[in-house]
């Protein structure tokens, strides 16, 4: 098949923003990103590179907009969907009264398979190409799940949760059932293609350690999968897990004790730590999913990003749903931006960007494949839109320089401003 091109303003980053500074950055004001085979084999300079395009290359002119790599959504659950801006509740009550009895359904192949179409609709219409995703406790709804994503040809990472108490009787599992349908899963799925599994027992409090020692057991018998959970979301639930294991230090701990900590380990939230515990995550080279959405509409805190930043932990972005209440990660970035806001602390637009799109990589322990330009990385991106709206349309024309069109386009974005996505270098 042919090189495609596509023209236009190009943003991306090589590396860490915040510690490198400029040179972590590559913008091309009137730059070309050359893809052959999914791949990218070239990004820089149209003046430089277009002379040499073969007269075969299919060329695209993208004018009026920004291309960036594809979004990384590092933690979320496609069976919440229907649980989206659910009124009125926090975090433990919110699970019993909407999202376990949503999360029932999923035990209907045909309904799961529905609802993971839609879902990737959804995510690739706000420019996500890429997602850390929770299924249900049901071994069907990941076979649903990866099946869609795979007609798709995305790279996507999925697990079925383990649970296997203080949960409805019909959401349970029992540690052996936990450990035998995850293995067949990841005997099926794990590194089909674009995809990879994520050993996902819900949180410490449903999970007995019969259970936490299997998701152990998983993780040393296929060492190179992925493990997720959440960590540390909100009060209430940090004083169960104490009640819960009154012999660990700290939340943290109970999955440090199960050695569930590692390079592919993702803890979604990572609100209420101390030192100790950064310091630990940090140590492990495992990541934490910053879920600021979800942390506002269900009401659970002001994630520390100084201290993660601080003790080199990776750091992605995640819209949580159905905590949160949207898919689209620009929104994701705006609340982001709040939220250091009222800690009287800084995010510039560079640094949210690059935890949307590299930095998230390198959360999943992906940042080989995709996140970035470089040569050889998976085509995975975005055209944001610069006249999306008449107000960013406005907006856009009174700002002087990349910094500040990157920032209204984040904070005044959402599915709107994404003018295409791409994968593998076609356009879906
Ligand atoms: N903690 C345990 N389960 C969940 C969930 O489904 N959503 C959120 N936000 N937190 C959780
Ligand atoms: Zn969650």
């Amino acid at each position: 098949m042919a090189l495609s091109a596509h023209r236009g303003e190009i943003l991306h980053f090589l590396r860490d923003p915040v510690e490198h500074g400029e040179s972590a950055i590559q913008h091309l004001k009137d730059g070309v990103l050359v893809i052959d085979e999914g791949r990218v084999v070239q990004c820089g300079d149209a003046a430089k590179l277009l002379p040499h395009l073969p007269d075969d290359a299919r060329l695209s002119h993208h004018t009026n907009g920004l291309i960036v790599p594809g979004f990384i959504d590092t933690h979320v659950h496609f069976p919440q969907v229907e649980v989206m801006g659910a009124y009125g509740t926090q975090l433990l009550d919110w699970l019993e009264t909407h999202t376990f009895p949503a999360e029932r359904k999923f035990a209907d192949r045909q309904y799961a398979d529905e609802v993971a179409q839609f879902f990737l609709d959804q995510l690739l219409k706000n420019g996500t190409t890429t997602a850390l995703v929770f299924g249900t406790v049901h071994p069907q709804s990941v076979d649903a799940f990866f099946t869609a994503a795979e007609q798709k040809n995305l790279r996507m990472i999925c697990g079925k949760v383990m649970m296997d108490r203080n949960a409805p009787e019909y959401l349970r599992d029992s540690p052996e059932q936990s450990y035998y349908e995850s293995r067949e899963l990841i005997e099926r799925w794990h590194k089909k293609d674009r995809l990879r599994y994520a050993v996902t027992p819900r949180f410490a409090p449903t999970s007995s350690e019969e259970q936490l020692q299997k998701a152990s057991d998983l993780l040393k018998a296929y060492p190179d999968v992925h493990f997720h959970t959440h960590l540390a979301e909100n009060k209430e639930e940090c004083e169960w897990v104490a009640s819960l294991f009154p012999d660990d230090r700290s939340y943290l701990s109970v999955y440090d004790r199960f050695k569930l900590l590692g390079r592919r380990s993702v803890f979604a939230h990572s609100i209420y730590l101390d030192k100790q515990d950064w310091a630990r995550i940090g140590q492990c080279g495992a990541g934490v999913a910053h879920c600021p959405m979800s942390n506002l509409f269900i009401g659970s805190g002001l994630f520390d990003l100084q201290a993660a930043r601080s003790s080199n932990v990776h750091i992605g972005l995640g819209t949580d749903i159905g905590g949160g209440d949207s898919f689209s990660i620009l929104r994701t970035i705006n609340e982001a931006y709040k939220i250091q806001q009222l800690r009287g602390e800084n995010l510039s637009p560079f640094e949210s960007l690059y935890h949307a799109t590299l930095g998230g990589a390198k959360t999943l322990d992906l940042e080989g494949a995709i996140g970035n330009f470089e040569e050889g990385r998976e085509a995975d991106f975005v055209v944001l839109d610069y006249a999306a709206t008449p107000l960013i349309d406005f907006r856009i024309q009174h700002c002087q320089s990349l910094m500040e069109r990157l920032f209204v386009m984040q904070m005044l974005g959402d599915d709107r401003a994404i003018r295409h996505t791409y994968i593998l270098g076609e356009r879906y």
